[in-house]
């Protein structure tokens, strides 16, 4: 396994809308698995394929004990209003209040290209929906009133630099630079 670099805001692979997995293949499996490794190096709970400069409907999923692989993930019901504090591992040290769904179940294949649907509050609602968000290559900041999107963006302009080329390379950061980045909510 490897630990792939994490594309953040600015760069235009986050905006661009991503192409259905047909076929399960070798290398998709070992993106899977990278992806996973990115993702608990980073710290983070979900990553999607454009995080990490890929093109496919693919994300992965991982708090306490649930680990999901959603490959072509749609929801497919939703309910109820929650508003809880989100960050994300494109966009570093930034977090914000996100409005959405409490309880959803979303449609997927799984890894060997299964169907299956899952019910989700809570956390892991929120998680699912923003990773499906990535796929179709929307950010969690698009949800921020003008004042507050303009704020965050004001603060991540200060953060940008430490990340040339869009770029945030996760196997080089220290623990130290882990440590700064915690925060009590994770990044998805
Ligand atoms: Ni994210």
């Amino acid at each position: 396994m490897s630990i792939l670099d994490i594309r953040v805001l600015g760069d235009p692979i986050l905006r661009q809308a991503t192409t259905p997995v047909a076929t399960m293949t070798e290398e998709l499996h070992r993106l899977i698995a990278d992806m996973f490794d990115t993702m608990h190096h980073a710290r983070g709970i979900g990553l999607a394929a454009p995080q990490v400069g890929r093109t496919e409907r693919l994300a992965v999923v991982e708090i306490d004990e649930q680990r999901l692989v959603l490959i072509n993930p749609e929801v497919i019901e939703r309910a109820g209003k929650a508003k809880g504090e989100e960050g994300c591992l494109s966009i570093p040290d930034i977090y914000a209040d996100v409005e959405r769904p409490r309880t959803i179940t979303a449609r997927a294949l799984d890894e060997r290209m299964q169907p299956y649907e899952v019910e989700a509050d809570g956390l892991l609602a929120r998680c699912i929906q923003h990773e499906i968000d990535h796929l179709d290559g929307k950010l969690f900041v698009d949800y921020l009133s003008v004042l507050k999107r303009t704020a965050a963006l004001a603060k991540w302009k200060l953060e940008a630099h430490h990340y040339p080329g869009h770029v945030r390379r996760v196997s080089l950061e220290t623990p130290e630079d882990l440590d700064e980045h915690q925060h009590p909510d994770e990044e998805l």
